[in-house]
Protein backbone atom coordinates (compact mmCIF):
# COMPACT_ATOMS: atom_id res chain seq x y z
CA UNK A 1 0.00 0.00 0.00
CA UNK A 2 1.30 3.18 -0.82
CA UNK A 3 0.31 6.72 1.52
CA UNK A 4 1.39 9.60 1.81
CA UNK A 5 4.60 10.92 3.78
CA UNK A 6 2.03 12.82 5.96
CA UNK A 7 0.82 9.33 7.18
CA UNK A 8 3.54 9.07 9.29
CA UNK A 9 2.61 11.58 11.96
CA UNK A 10 0.11 9.54 13.43
CA UNK A 11 2.42 6.33 14.17
CA UNK A 12 3.60 8.14 17.03
CA UNK A 13 0.40 8.54 19.16
CA UNK A 14 0.14 7.04 22.20
CA UNK A 15 -2.97 7.79 22.49
CA UNK A 16 -4.07 5.41 19.57
CA UNK A 17 -1.85 2.89 21.21
CA UNK A 18 -3.89 3.23 24.50
CA UNK A 19 -7.19 2.52 23.15
CA UNK A 20 -5.35 -0.28 21.32
CA UNK A 21 -4.60 -1.69 24.50
CA UNK A 22 -7.85 -1.29 25.93
CA UNK A 23 -9.90 -2.96 23.63
CA UNK A 24 -7.88 -5.68 23.32
CA UNK A 25 -7.87 -6.26 26.73
CA UNK A 26 -12.32 -6.04 26.75
CA UNK A 27 -12.14 -8.45 23.67
CA UNK A 28 -10.00 -11.19 26.12
CA UNK A 29 -13.01 -10.41 28.17
CA UNK A 30 -11.20 -8.63 30.85
CA UNK A 31 -13.75 -6.05 32.24
CA UNK A 32 -12.06 -2.71 32.62
CA UNK A 33 -13.22 0.38 33.65
CA UNK A 34 -12.79 3.87 31.47
CA UNK A 35 -11.04 6.52 33.59
CA UNK A 36 -9.35 7.54 30.20
CA UNK A 37 -12.13 9.40 27.57
CA UNK A 38 -12.86 12.83 27.85
CA UNK A 39 -16.62 12.56 27.88
CA UNK A 40 -18.97 13.19 30.14
CA UNK A 41 -21.07 10.85 31.63
CA UNK A 42 -24.81 12.44 30.51
CA UNK A 43 -26.09 12.38 26.72
CA UNK A 44 -28.03 14.77 25.32
CA UNK A 45 -29.90 17.11 27.96
CA UNK A 46 -33.63 16.43 28.19
CA UNK A 47 -34.88 19.81 27.83
CA UNK A 48 -32.84 20.08 24.61
CA UNK A 49 -33.68 16.22 23.59
CA UNK A 50 -37.97 16.86 23.76
CA UNK A 51 -37.87 19.79 21.18
CA UNK A 52 -35.20 18.31 18.60
CA UNK A 53 -37.30 15.38 18.37
CA UNK A 54 -39.91 17.68 17.61
CA UNK A 55 -38.29 19.00 14.67
CA UNK A 56 -36.71 15.34 13.18
CA UNK A 57 -39.25 15.57 10.45
CA UNK A 58 -39.27 18.91 8.96
CA UNK A 59 -37.32 18.87 6.05
CA UNK A 60 -34.71 21.28 5.85
CA UNK A 61 -32.96 19.22 8.48
CA UNK A 62 -32.31 16.04 5.80
CA UNK A 63 -30.42 18.75 4.20
CA UNK A 64 -27.11 20.91 3.44
CA UNK A 65 -27.24 24.69 5.67
CA UNK A 66 -24.81 27.50 4.27
CA UNK A 67 -21.66 27.05 4.59
CA UNK A 68 -20.83 28.65 7.67
CA UNK A 69 -23.97 27.30 9.39
CA UNK A 70 -27.49 28.67 9.47
CA UNK A 71 -27.90 32.17 9.77
CA UNK A 72 -30.00 32.55 12.83
CA UNK A 73 -27.36 30.23 14.82
CA UNK A 74 -24.49 32.65 13.57
CA UNK A 75 -26.40 35.75 14.71
CA UNK A 76 -27.19 33.98 18.30
CA UNK A 77 -23.41 33.01 18.18
CA UNK A 78 -22.77 36.19 17.73
CA UNK A 79 -24.91 37.53 20.67
CA UNK A 80 -23.16 34.80 23.18
CA UNK A 81 -19.59 35.55 21.72
CA UNK A 82 -20.57 39.62 22.34
CA UNK A 83 -20.99 38.30 25.95
CA UNK A 84 -17.71 36.26 26.27
CA UNK A 85 -15.32 39.21 24.56
CA UNK A 86 -16.97 42.14 25.78
CA UNK A 87 -17.30 43.97 22.45
CA UNK A 88 -20.19 43.57 19.70
CA UNK A 89 -19.35 40.82 17.53
CA UNK A 90 -21.74 40.59 14.10
CA UNK A 91 -22.75 37.01 12.35
CA UNK A 92 -19.80 37.96 9.40
CA UNK A 93 -17.43 37.07 12.39
CA UNK A 94 -18.57 33.61 13.06
CA UNK A 95 -18.32 30.06 11.43
CA UNK A 96 -20.15 27.07 12.56
CA UNK A 97 -17.52 24.25 12.37
CA UNK A 98 -18.15 20.21 12.51
CA UNK A 99 -16.74 20.41 16.82
CA UNK A 100 -13.71 22.17 18.06
CA UNK A 101 -11.53 19.56 16.01
CA UNK A 102 -12.43 20.44 12.29
CA UNK A 103 -12.92 24.63 13.86
CA UNK A 104 -8.96 24.23 14.93
CA UNK A 105 -7.53 22.39 11.67
CA UNK A 106 -9.66 24.94 9.18
CA UNK A 107 -7.50 27.56 11.61
CA UNK A 108 -3.91 26.03 11.47
CA UNK A 109 -4.51 25.38 7.24
CA UNK A 110 -5.45 29.06 6.92
CA UNK A 111 -3.13 30.70 8.97
CA UNK A 112 0.11 28.11 9.11
CA UNK A 113 2.71 27.78 6.11
CA UNK A 114 5.00 25.30 5.62
CA UNK A 115 7.74 25.75 8.63
CA UNK A 116 6.15 28.32 10.13
CA UNK A 117 5.58 27.61 13.99
CA UNK A 118 2.75 27.75 16.39
CA UNK A 119 3.69 27.73 20.45
CA UNK A 120 1.79 25.30 22.58
CA UNK A 121 1.97 24.93 26.13
CA UNK A 122 2.45 22.14 27.06
CA UNK A 123 1.48 19.26 27.92
CA UNK A 124 -1.47 20.16 25.62
CA UNK A 125 -4.34 17.95 24.29
CA UNK A 126 -3.37 15.20 21.49
CA UNK A 127 -4.19 16.05 18.14
CA UNK A 128 -3.05 19.84 18.24
CA UNK A 129 0.54 18.11 17.25
CA UNK A 130 -0.60 16.26 14.58
CA UNK A 131 -2.91 18.58 13.09
CA UNK A 132 -0.36 21.41 12.51
CA UNK A 133 2.20 18.55 11.38
CA UNK A 134 -0.07 17.83 8.40
CA UNK A 135 -0.15 21.00 7.77
CA UNK A 136 3.41 21.53 7.31
CA UNK A 137 4.19 23.73 10.22
CA UNK A 138 5.79 23.08 13.99
CA UNK A 139 4.22 22.55 17.32
CA UNK A 140 6.61 24.69 19.54
CA UNK A 141 5.91 22.79 22.87
CA UNK A 142 6.51 25.62 25.46
CA UNK A 143 6.22 23.66 29.44
CA UNK A 144 3.57 25.23 32.08
CA UNK A 145 5.38 26.19 35.08
CA UNK A 146 3.74 26.27 38.51
CA UNK A 147 3.31 29.71 40.24
CA UNK A 148 4.22 30.83 43.77
CA UNK A 149 0.83 29.48 44.89
CA UNK A 150 1.26 26.60 43.25
CA UNK A 151 -1.07 26.89 40.45
CA UNK A 152 -0.12 26.03 37.05
CA UNK A 153 0.54 29.07 34.17
CA UNK A 154 1.76 29.65 31.18
CA UNK A 155 5.26 30.51 31.15
CA UNK A 156 5.94 33.77 30.02
CA UNK A 157 9.56 34.26 29.86
CA UNK A 158 9.80 30.18 28.15
CA UNK A 159 7.31 31.73 25.63
CA UNK A 160 8.83 35.20 25.24
CA UNK A 161 12.07 33.22 24.30
CA UNK A 162 10.12 30.67 21.73
CA UNK A 163 9.01 33.51 19.41
CA UNK A 164 11.22 34.11 16.28
CA UNK A 165 10.82 34.99 13.13
CA UNK A 166 8.84 32.00 12.12
CA UNK A 167 6.42 32.06 15.11
CA UNK A 168 3.05 32.84 13.60
CA UNK A 169 0.43 31.61 16.66
CA UNK A 170 -0.07 30.64 20.37
CA UNK A 171 -2.32 28.60 21.58
CA UNK A 172 -4.03 29.04 24.49
CA UNK A 173 -6.77 26.13 26.26
CA UNK A 174 -7.64 27.36 29.59
CA UNK A 175 -9.70 25.89 31.33
CA UNK A 176 -6.69 23.52 30.27
CA UNK A 177 -6.94 19.77 29.05
CA UNK A 178 -4.84 17.74 30.97
CA UNK A 179 -4.14 19.78 33.70
CA UNK A 180 -7.10 21.15 34.51
CA UNK A 181 -5.56 24.88 35.42
CA UNK A 182 -7.79 27.84 34.72
CA UNK A 183 -5.08 30.61 33.73
CA UNK A 184 -5.44 33.49 35.70
CA UNK A 185 -6.08 36.87 34.63
CA UNK A 186 -3.19 38.50 35.46
CA UNK A 187 -0.93 35.78 33.55
CA UNK A 188 -3.45 35.97 30.44
CA UNK A 189 -3.30 39.93 30.41
CA UNK A 190 0.81 39.81 30.62
CA UNK A 191 0.86 36.88 27.36
CA UNK A 192 -1.93 39.13 25.60
CA UNK A 193 0.89 41.94 26.74
CA UNK A 194 3.93 40.04 25.04
CA UNK A 195 2.25 39.35 21.75
CA UNK A 196 0.09 41.96 21.20
CA UNK A 197 1.81 43.87 18.18
CA UNK A 198 3.85 40.64 17.43
CA UNK A 199 1.09 39.76 14.44
CA UNK A 200 0.97 36.74 16.41
CA UNK A 201 -2.49 34.98 16.41
CA UNK A 202 -3.78 33.98 19.24
CA UNK A 203 -5.84 31.00 18.63
CA UNK A 204 -7.93 29.91 22.20
CA UNK A 205 -9.92 26.13 22.69
CA UNK A 206 -12.46 27.10 25.06
CA UNK A 207 -13.83 23.47 25.27
CA UNK A 208 -13.97 23.52 28.86
CA UNK A 209 -15.21 26.93 29.81
CA UNK A 210 -18.55 26.14 31.52
CA UNK A 211 -17.00 24.16 33.78
CA UNK A 212 -15.26 25.87 36.47
CA UNK A 213 -15.18 25.26 40.27
CA UNK A 214 -13.50 28.04 41.53
CA UNK A 215 -16.75 29.59 41.80
CA UNK A 216 -15.49 32.31 39.28
CA UNK A 217 -16.28 32.69 35.57
CA UNK A 218 -13.42 31.58 33.75
CA UNK A 219 -11.60 34.62 32.29
CA UNK A 220 -11.34 34.74 28.65
CA UNK A 221 -8.42 36.30 27.09
CA UNK A 222 -10.36 36.85 24.11
CA UNK A 223 -11.81 39.70 26.41
CA UNK A 224 -8.50 41.52 25.83
CA UNK A 225 -9.98 41.60 21.85
CA UNK A 226 -8.77 45.24 21.96
CA UNK A 227 -4.97 44.44 22.57
CA UNK A 228 -5.59 41.02 20.62
CA UNK A 229 -7.61 41.79 17.16
CA UNK A 230 -7.58 41.10 13.98
CA UNK A 231 -4.94 38.31 15.40
CA UNK A 232 -7.39 36.74 17.58
CA UNK A 233 -9.11 33.53 16.81
CA UNK A 234 -11.71 31.77 19.16
CA UNK A 235 -12.77 28.54 18.99
CA UNK A 236 -15.60 26.76 20.61
CA UNK A 237 -17.19 23.25 20.97
CA UNK A 238 -20.17 22.04 22.18
CA UNK A 239 -19.57 18.61 22.75
CA UNK A 240 -18.79 18.61 26.33
CA UNK A 241 -21.02 21.07 27.70
CA UNK A 242 -24.17 19.26 25.89
CA UNK A 243 -22.79 15.97 25.85
CA UNK A 244 -23.35 16.37 22.49
CA UNK A 245 -19.95 14.95 21.60
CA UNK A 246 -21.18 12.41 18.41
CA UNK A 247 -23.08 15.36 17.14
CA UNK A 248 -19.99 17.59 16.52
CA UNK A 249 -20.42 21.08 16.74
CA UNK A 250 -18.53 23.77 17.60
CA UNK A 251 -17.72 27.72 15.54
CA UNK A 252 -14.61 30.35 15.18
CA UNK A 253 -14.92 33.36 16.12
CA UNK A 254 -12.25 35.78 14.20
CA UNK A 255 -11.82 38.55 12.38
CA UNK A 256 -14.47 38.82 9.37
CA UNK A 257 -11.67 38.69 6.84
CA UNK A 258 -10.18 35.55 8.38
CA UNK A 259 -13.61 34.27 8.84
CA UNK A 260 -14.35 35.00 4.74
CA UNK A 261 -10.98 32.25 3.95
CA UNK A 262 -12.37 29.64 7.09
CA UNK A 263 -15.56 29.44 4.72
CA UNK A 264 -13.44 28.42 1.82
CA UNK A 265 -12.01 25.52 3.95
CA UNK A 266 -14.94 24.74 5.21
CA UNK A 267 -16.76 24.76 1.62
CA UNK A 268 -14.38 22.50 -0.10
CA UNK A 269 -13.99 20.27 3.14
CA UNK A 270 -17.65 19.19 4.93
CA UNK A 271 -19.66 21.61 2.76
CA UNK A 272 -21.50 22.85 6.82
CA UNK A 273 -21.71 21.01 10.10
CA UNK A 274 -24.17 18.63 10.59
CA UNK A 275 -27.47 20.46 9.93
CA UNK A 276 -29.20 18.64 13.30
CA UNK A 277 -26.59 19.47 15.25
CA UNK A 278 -27.26 23.19 14.22
CA UNK A 279 -30.77 22.74 15.09
CA UNK A 280 -29.74 21.17 18.60
CA UNK A 281 -27.66 24.00 19.65
CA UNK A 282 -30.33 26.86 18.32
CA UNK A 283 -32.40 25.10 20.45
CA UNK A 284 -30.14 24.96 23.53
CA UNK A 285 -29.30 28.73 23.21
CA UNK A 286 -32.79 29.48 23.03
CA UNK A 287 -33.89 27.91 26.55
CA UNK A 288 -33.63 30.62 29.09
CA UNK A 289 -32.33 27.96 32.00
CA UNK A 290 -31.14 24.12 31.34
CA UNK A 291 -31.63 22.66 34.85
CA UNK A 292 -30.22 19.41 34.08
CA UNK A 293 -26.71 20.75 33.08
CA UNK A 294 -26.61 22.75 36.29
CA UNK A 295 -27.37 19.13 38.46
CA UNK A 296 -24.79 17.48 36.19
CA UNK A 297 -22.22 20.19 36.93
CA UNK A 298 -23.03 19.44 40.55
CA UNK A 299 -22.22 16.09 40.31
CA UNK A 300 -18.83 16.57 38.26
CA UNK A 301 -17.92 18.84 41.42
CA UNK A 302 -18.77 15.68 43.60
CA UNK A 303 -16.79 13.29 41.44
CA UNK A 304 -13.94 16.02 41.59
CA UNK A 305 -14.11 15.66 45.49
CA UNK A 306 -14.50 12.01 45.43
CA UNK A 307 -11.32 11.22 43.18
CA UNK A 308 -9.12 13.59 45.51
CA UNK A 309 -10.05 11.82 48.23
CA UNK A 310 -8.89 8.15 46.73
CA UNK A 311 -5.95 9.88 45.50
CA UNK A 312 -5.00 11.05 48.66
CA UNK A 313 -5.23 7.76 50.24
CA UNK A 314 -2.08 6.83 48.16
CA UNK A 315 0.31 10.08 48.78
CA UNK A 316 3.22 7.49 48.63
CA UNK A 317 2.28 6.60 45.03
CA UNK A 318 0.24 9.85 43.78
CA UNK A 319 0.29 13.76 44.29
CA UNK A 320 -1.46 16.19 41.96
CA UNK A 321 -2.37 20.18 41.74
CA UNK A 322 -6.30 20.58 42.21
CA UNK A 323 -7.85 20.85 39.30
CA UNK A 324 -9.83 24.47 38.99
CA UNK A 325 -11.68 23.63 35.85
CA UNK A 326 -12.60 20.76 33.05
CA UNK A 327 -13.35 16.82 34.54
CA UNK A 328 -9.22 15.81 34.38
CA UNK A 329 -6.93 15.26 36.76
CA UNK A 330 -3.03 15.51 35.84
CA UNK A 331 -1.20 13.25 38.40
CA UNK A 332 2.28 12.78 39.07
CA UNK A 333 2.95 8.76 39.96
CA UNK A 334 5.84 8.49 42.21
CA UNK A 335 6.96 4.69 40.62
CA UNK A 336 10.10 4.06 38.62
CA UNK A 337 8.30 3.23 35.27
CA UNK A 338 7.74 5.65 32.01
CA UNK A 339 3.63 6.63 31.77
CA UNK A 340 3.27 4.46 28.81
CA UNK A 341 4.62 1.40 30.72
CA UNK A 342 2.28 2.17 33.48
CA UNK A 343 -1.19 2.87 31.71
CA UNK A 344 -0.18 -0.50 29.80
CA UNK A 345 0.17 -1.94 33.35
CA UNK A 346 -3.53 -0.41 34.49
CA UNK A 347 -4.95 -1.53 32.10
CA UNK A 348 -3.96 -5.13 31.45
CA UNK A 349 -3.51 -6.65 35.19
CA UNK A 350 -5.68 -3.97 36.64
CA UNK A 351 -8.19 -3.43 34.61
CA UNK A 352 -8.33 0.41 35.32
CA UNK A 353 -7.48 3.12 31.83
CA UNK A 354 -6.02 6.18 31.98
CA UNK A 355 -3.86 7.74 29.48
CA UNK A 356 0.19 8.38 30.03
CA UNK A 357 1.19 11.51 29.94
CA UNK A 358 3.02 11.27 27.38
CA UNK A 359 0.37 11.46 25.19
CA UNK A 360 -0.04 15.40 25.77
CA UNK A 361 3.23 15.58 24.84
CA UNK A 362 6.91 15.27 26.09
CA UNK A 363 6.12 17.32 29.08
CA UNK A 364 4.05 14.15 30.33
CA UNK A 365 6.30 11.70 31.65
CA UNK A 366 6.00 10.93 34.86
CA UNK A 367 1.98 11.69 34.77
CA UNK A 368 -0.94 10.08 34.41
CA UNK A 369 -4.42 11.41 33.16
CA UNK A 370 -7.36 10.40 35.15
CA UNK A 371 -10.69 11.17 34.16
CA UNK A 372 -13.75 11.99 36.28
CA UNK A 373 -16.38 12.92 33.67
CA UNK A 374 -17.56 9.36 34.60
CA UNK A 375 -19.70 7.73 36.79
CA UNK A 376 -18.58 8.10 40.68
CA UNK A 377 -19.43 4.67 41.60
CA UNK A 378 -16.61 3.62 38.67
CA UNK A 379 -14.42 6.03 40.17
CA UNK A 380 -14.58 4.56 43.45
CA UNK A 381 -14.36 0.92 42.05
CA UNK A 382 -11.05 1.89 40.01
CA UNK A 383 -9.31 3.19 43.13
CA UNK A 384 -10.21 -0.20 45.29
CA UNK A 385 -8.99 -1.99 42.38
CA UNK A 386 -5.77 0.25 42.53
CA UNK A 387 -5.48 -0.20 46.34
CA UNK A 388 -5.52 -4.54 45.90
CA UNK A 389 -3.12 -4.54 43.17
CA UNK A 390 -0.71 -3.79 45.65
CA UNK A 391 1.33 -1.34 43.03
CA UNK A 392 4.69 -0.07 44.05
C1 LIG B 1 -9.01 20.66 24.72
C2 LIG B 1 -9.89 19.99 23.72
N1 LIG B 1 -10.10 20.58 22.54
C3 LIG B 1 -10.91 20.02 21.62
C4 LIG B 1 -11.53 18.81 21.85
C5 LIG B 1 -12.41 18.23 20.78
O1 LIG B 1 -13.64 18.88 20.75
P1 LIG B 1 -14.77 18.52 19.68
O2 LIG B 1 -15.51 17.31 20.15
O3 LIG B 1 -15.63 19.73 19.63
O4 LIG B 1 -14.08 18.30 18.37
C6 LIG B 1 -11.32 18.15 23.06
C7 LIG B 1 -11.93 16.84 23.32
O5 LIG B 1 -11.62 16.14 24.26
C8 LIG B 1 -10.49 18.76 24.03
O6 LIG B 1 -10.26 18.20 25.22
Amino acid sequence: MQVSSKMSIFQSSQVDKVMALTEAAKAAGRDIISLNMGVPFYPLLPEIATKLAANLTRPDISFYTPFNGRSDLRAKLAEVSSHKTGRKVSPEEISVTVGAMAGLFNVFLTVLDQNDEIIIPAPYFYSYRQQVELVGAKAVEVPLELNSQGAYELPLERIKKAINKHTRAILINSPHNPTGAIFSEQNLRELAALVADKKIYVITDEVYDYLSFTGKEVFNIASLWRDLDPYLIRCYSFSKIYGITGYRLGYLQADKALIDKLYGVNMDTVICAPTIAQELVMIALSEPELPSLAKHIKTLTANRSLMMKELDQSPELFSYIIPQGTYYMWVKYHLPISSYQLTRRLIQKEGVAVFPGTGFGEAGEGFIRFSFGGQAAKVTEAFARLRQSGLK
